[in-house]
């Protein structure tokens, strides 16, 4: 297992450094996990962390780290996105781009990166390959989970998440050690607010319109790696390293142990 960073530079933002640095890869990992909320994508990248040493970026997560800052120091625009994520809408992508280039010193971690959650739209992807174009930073392969809606809404329903260190559990699947603990920094695990029924099935309405177009963006870029996201967690992180392996071969890179 590689050493991981805490995100402290992801969550915060500005001149925020994390406490751990990464290791510094010769081939570091850069990737994009794509697919509809509660496909168990924040899940995969927290194992392909541990394994790769990429640190999970996700934009859900600086919109909820926010959330447990104060009013004072909160910008407009952040509480204007809070607000859209508690109905499920998406937020701005003019909001979500100023958001992500204030991160950019991210994109060039020595320990690559795994975004999930963003790009969500055509336009947010665009801005990002035009950000990766300048950094020389490219991306390896873009992820994409597909499962079917009931075995989500199932999935969303019973997903807790760690208020501390925002590690994913599910109360039947992925169950913690104690009950409301996180193994991990054992903070308190708690229900999102947009995994109500109401606010899930307009999530679901926004992915198909907005995100869902993003897998022939990446298609025709060559990058598009497409996995079944049916089973259990530890079996789609396996089926996850064989196709990043396959892809990884084909390219001049070596591929992971
Ligand atoms: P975000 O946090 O990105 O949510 P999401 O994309 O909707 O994805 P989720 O986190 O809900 O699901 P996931 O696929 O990560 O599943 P997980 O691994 O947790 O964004 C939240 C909101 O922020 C958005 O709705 C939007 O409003 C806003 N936002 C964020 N980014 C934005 C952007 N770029 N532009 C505009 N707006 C943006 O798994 C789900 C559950 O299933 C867990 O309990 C887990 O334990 C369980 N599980 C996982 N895998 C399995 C398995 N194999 N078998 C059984 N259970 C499993």
């Amino acid at each position: 297992m590689l050493k991981q960073s805490n995100r402290a530079a992801w969550l915060k933002g500005g001149d925020a450094c994390c406490n751990l640095q990464p290791q510094m890869l010769a081939h570091p990992y850069r990737l994009v996990l794509l697919g509809a909320p509660g496909v168990g994508k924040g899940t995969q990248a927290e194992l392909l962390s541990k394994k790769l040493g990429a640190c999970q970026l996700s934009t859900g997560d600086i919109f909820r780290a926010a959330k447990s800052s104060s009013d004072c120091d909160r910008t407009p625009a952040m509480t204007r996105a809070l607000d859209c994520m508690k109905r499920g809408e998406l937020v701005s992508d003019d909001m979500v781009l100023a958001l992500v280039e204030e991160r950019a010193r991210c994109f060039r971690c020595g320990g690559g990166f795994l975004l999930d959650g963003f790009p969500r739209t055509v336009k947010q992807a665009e801005a990002l390959e035009k950000l990766l174009t300048a950094l020389a930073t490219p991306l390896d392969a873009v992820l994409s989970y597909d499962l079917p809606l009931e075995q989500i809404v199932a999935r969303l329903s019973g997903r807790r998440t760690c208020m501390n260190c925002k590690s994913v559990y599910h109360i039947e699947t992925r169950p913690p050690h104690i009950a409301g603990a996180c193994d991990h920094c054992g903070g308190d695990l708690v229900q999102r607010e947009d995994d109500r029924p109401e606010s899930v099935h307009v999530r679901m309405a926004a992915y198909a319109e907005s995100t869902a177009p993003l897998t022939d963006f990446y298609r025709q870029r060559n990058l598009l790696v497409p996995i079944t996201a049916d089973g259990m967690p530890e079996e789609i992180f396996k089926r996850t390293l064989k196709a990043l392996k396959i892809k990884r071969a084909a390219s001049s890179a070596p591929v992971p142990a």
